[in-house]
């Protein structure tokens, strides 16, 4: 990484942006390639380990996930218009978002998943992963619908954690 990469503030809910599905890359230049390399540099300086385009006010289906957080090259894994091809099993496990600070919940995912995806210069592959690999591309796959993990819990789950959140928002700690 180059390091003098523009980073990018993430935006937090209840910004409409994150509830937008976003829209098809159709187009794999140099511009998408500089944006996807801000948009791991954002992730990192955001103490992440996915991050989609959407939480960067980019309402494009662009996400970037590095589950090692930097220890392992392999591991960074840029998705342009992923789909999830096949789902496996189950997991529950707690999850949080940087468009969430602090906020963590145990949420229901399939244990294993293959996605398709293409790549900055525009070419199909598949990745298929499972346990945290498996959680963060579902996790991230959902913002780029405009769905967030908070969308996932039972209605009652989810009426406490707004109603946290708009507290904070309140006391200007949001
Ligand atoms: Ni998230």
């Amino acid at each position: 990484m180059s390091g003098n990469n523009k980073i990018h503030e993430v935006v937090k809910w209840p910004d409409p942006v994150l509830a937008k599905p976003g829209e098809k890359v159709t187009v794999f230049d140099a511009k998408l390639k500089k944006l996807v390399d801000e948009m791991f540099d954002s992730m990192y300086a955001a103490q992440g380990i996915g991050l989609a385009a959407p939480q960067i006010a980019i309402s494009k289906r662009i996400t970037v996930i590095d589950v090692s957080f930097k220890k392992n090259p392999e591991e960074r894994i840029a998705l342009i218009n992923p789909e999830i091809i096949a789902r496996e099993g189950k997991q529950v496990e707690e999850e949080g978002c940087l468009s969430l600070p602090e906020i963590r919940e145990k949420v229901s995912r399939a244990a294993k998943v293959k996605v398709k995806a293409q790549n900055v210069s525009g070419e199909w592959f598949e990745v298929e992963g499972e346990e945290l690999l498996a959680r963060a591309m579902q996790h991230e796959i959902d913002h780029l619908d405009g769905v967030l993990f908070i969308d996932r819990l039972s209605r009652l789950k989810r009426d406490l954690v707004i109603r946290k959140i708009k507290k904070l928002i309140k006391n200007g700690e949001w």
